[in-house]
């Protein structure tokens, strides 16, 4: 060991080779998007936040931020008669068929919150007025009401779908993170770099997947599962680059340094420069 080089091989391994990590590259890619699709919605509300991987693996409880605030006592000057109300409907189960419904007490849901959070809580609310957190929640429509009217409830996955994940990524991703790190391994990169990216790429595969089969049983693992997997993927498309630049890089031909150890003859059709100083 210690002379070989990836950019050694010749130009038809080099291109077979190109086309492999090409292939892993877009497989990444790709995966990264699936996840982003899979669990946009995964916590019952659009774009991708921790709230969708905590969601599909543990399950979601989150009660309605309208609820919490009235419960909390906010906002400070609403009756309590109307808080009533307001608590009652959206404890109702019918908070898009009463939100209209003026029977629920005093008035109805809508009149409320027009005559005691639109002051605060609109796009017309007066900005010199009107403290920049409360316009970043309107209530002026029906849509925006919804937003934040509902308590989120989402059931986990059940763990056989998780082992069944498992079973089918952990191999094929290990496979996949031994090609590149084998690849960047044996290329002119200094092996302080390539193994630091092998270890990061290595630890956090198995973190990853130890926070999926872990994450049911404590909100920790999720944050192991997140930080892993950033780990693994950030290390693993670098180890790539460094193998798709080492079958590329002009210089290994020339530099020695590639060709060095034991290798006689041939560098990539060119003599190595270490037998060329020879006399
Ligand atoms: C006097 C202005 C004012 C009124 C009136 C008001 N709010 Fe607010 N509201 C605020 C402010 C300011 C915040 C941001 C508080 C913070 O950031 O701590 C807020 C925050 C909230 C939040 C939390 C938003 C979040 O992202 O968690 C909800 C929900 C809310 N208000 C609902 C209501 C409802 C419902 C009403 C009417 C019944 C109402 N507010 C009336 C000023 C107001």
């Amino acid at each position: 060991m210690g002379s070989f080089r990836v950019g050694q091989l010749g130009f038809g391994h080099r291109l077979g080779l190109t086309g492999v990590l090409g292939c892993l590259a877009v497989g990444q890619l790709a995966g990264l998007s699936h996840m982003r699709t899979h669990f946009d919605k995964r916590d019952d509300r659009p774009g991708f936040t921790v709230d969708d991987v905590k969601s599909a693996y543990r399950g979601l409880d989150a009660p309605s931020p309208l609820l919490a605030s009235l419960n909390a006592g906010h906002p400070d000057g609403l009756k309590p008669d109307e808080r009533k109300v307001l608590i009652a409907w959206l404890t109702s189960g019918k908070i898009e068929q009463d939100y209209d419904n003026p029977d629920l007490g005093v008035a109805s849901p809508r009149e409320i919150v027009a005559a005691s959070c639109l002051q605060c809580h609109s796009v017309r609310a007066d900005a010199s007025k009107v403290d920049a957190n409360a316009r970043k929640l309107t209530l002026d429509t029906t849509a925006d009401i919804k937003k934040v009217a509902f308590s989120r409830q989402v059931l986990p996955t059940p763990a056989d779908k998780i082992v069944v994940s498992i079973h089918a990524h952990a191999p094929s991703m290990a496979l996949m993170a031994l090609a590149v790190m084998a690849l960047a391994t044996f290329s002119r990169w200094s092996r302080m770099i390539t193994g630091g990216l092998s270890a990061l790429c290595g630890l956090g595969l198995a973190g990853e997947f130890a926070g999926m089969w872990f994450a049911t049983s404590g909100g920790a693992w999720i944050n192991v599962l997140l930080a892993s997997g950033a780990a693994f993927h950030l290390s693993f498309a670098l180890l790539t680059l460094l193998a798709f630049a080492e079958l590329w890089l002009p210089g290994c031909a020339n530099s020695g340094a590639c060709c060095g150890g034991g290798t006689k003859g041939k560098c990539n059709g060119q003599p190595s420069s270490s037998e060329a100083k020879q006399p």
